[in-house]
């Protein structure tokens, strides 16, 4: 341990060496110092007024210089004193930079940690099945088009080849909005029961051919249970142009059931009626549980009803200024919740409705 002795030599040489040695010492212990504690005792050390080693430098060194080498050895000591203050001072700043770079160190951001994830929503399984529905109608070369919730009379009943009072009407079980008395039958306003109505705005837009698919929500009065819901989804399709003959509609919906359900389904077309299609039809697809052989799902029957379709009435052309010699079409809509159920395999309608996420992560 350095410590301050008596110079009986004052000689520059002399001076010199005990000054080297002085702070030979003071960066020995200075590169000791790992702690602010530490450092508080190196700096008393050092430092302090009461015999610290720079106090006693001067009371034994400078003091006890004879008067020839009081200049030279009060130079020193000022030196000396400098040094080491200067030392304690760097010994301090590096101790602090030491710790902020360890704190630095510790809150450093570990970029090979796994992020904080989301969950990412998925589509609604009606929603996913109506996408799907459509898209194989977009391959086929369809657009995709969309009409407005609420409707008219007109767009929903009238143009549709439904009279006012036909007893068609009946079978819609419409959600009328209220207050509508004083306007004309033809513009009071409901939700709409079907997306068909969206096939007479599309032909009044745009001249033949046509080719469109029209996915949406509709409305009905009907009370929820198992098999019905007041509002579900439709895809609509309509095929206009020269030519199109009842061949064209079963080969479309053939193939397209083909493509939604695998090519091993069969489709089956039973006579039917809707005012807006001559001749009407119900399109059967062979169970795709059983393969057609009978089962609880298709009743023992083999067979599944999926959707409406027909030859487009000549009549609706006359609503929308078509010219019925030149053009003929054929028309379908279909039901997606009720698709989805037999896709799926589900027995109740309203799963889908409840918002439940255990039965909707099912389909993530
Ligand atoms: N709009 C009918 C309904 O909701 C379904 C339908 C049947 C649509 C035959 C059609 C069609 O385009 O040709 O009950």
């Amino acid at each position: 341990m350095y410590s301050v002795e008596k110079l009986a030599d004052y000689s520059p040489e002399a001076l010199d060496a005990v000054a080297a040695s002085l702070l030979s010492a003071l960066a020995q212990e200075a590169a000791q110092i790992a702690d602010e504690a530490a450092w508080k005792v190196f700096r008393d050390r050092w430092m302090a007024r009461k015999n610290g080693i720079l106090t006693q430098v001067n009371d034994i060194w400078l003091k006890g210089a004879p008067a020839t080498a009081k200049r030279d050895t009060g130079r020193r000591v000022n030196e000396l004193k400098q040094a080491v203050e200067a030392q304690v001072e760097t010994t301090r700043e590096q101790l602090a930079d030491a710790g902020s770079e360890a704190r630095l160190a510790a809150e450093r951001v570990d970029i090979t940690l796994p992020g904080l994830r989301r969950q990412i929503g998925v589509e609604h399984p009606v929603i996913r099945t109506m996408n799907e529905i459509v898209s194989v109608f977009r391959n086929m070369g369809y657009s995709v088009g969309e009409g407005p919730e609420v409707e008219t009379d007109y767009y929903n009943f009238e143009s549709l080849n439904f009279p006012a009072d036909h007893p068609a009407r009946d079978t819609q079980d419409t959600i009328f909005i209220a207050g509508q008395q004083h306007r004309p039958q033809r513009d009071r306003l409901l939700l709409r029961t079907h997306t068909s109505p969206v096939q007479i705005r599309t032909m009044e837009k745009q001249p033949p051919p046509v080719r469109i698919v029209i996915p949406g929500k509709v409305h009905r009065h009907d009370t929820p249970d198992a098999t019905h819901s007041p509002v579900f989804h439709q895809v609509e399709g309509l095929a206009v142009d020269r030519g199109i003959t009842f061949c064209d509609l079963k080969g479309t919906l053939d193939h397209a059931m083909k493509a939604f359900f695998g090519s091993k389904v069969q489709t089956k077309f039973q006579p039917s009626f809707f005012p807006f299609t001559e001749p009407s039809v119900e399109v059967y697809i062979s169970c795709i549980f059983c393969a057609g052989k009978g089962c609880r799902v298709c009743k023992m029957s083999g067979w599944v009803e999926l959707l409406g379709a027909g030859m487009v009435d000549p009549a609706l052309y006359g609503f929308v200024g078509y010219n019925s010699d030149e053009v003929s079409g054929f028309a379908f809509g279909m039901g997606v919740e009720r698709i989805a159920m037999m896709m799926y395999g589900l027995d109740d309608i309203q799963q889908f409705y409840l918002g439940d996420v255990r039965f909707l992560e099912q389909f993530a």
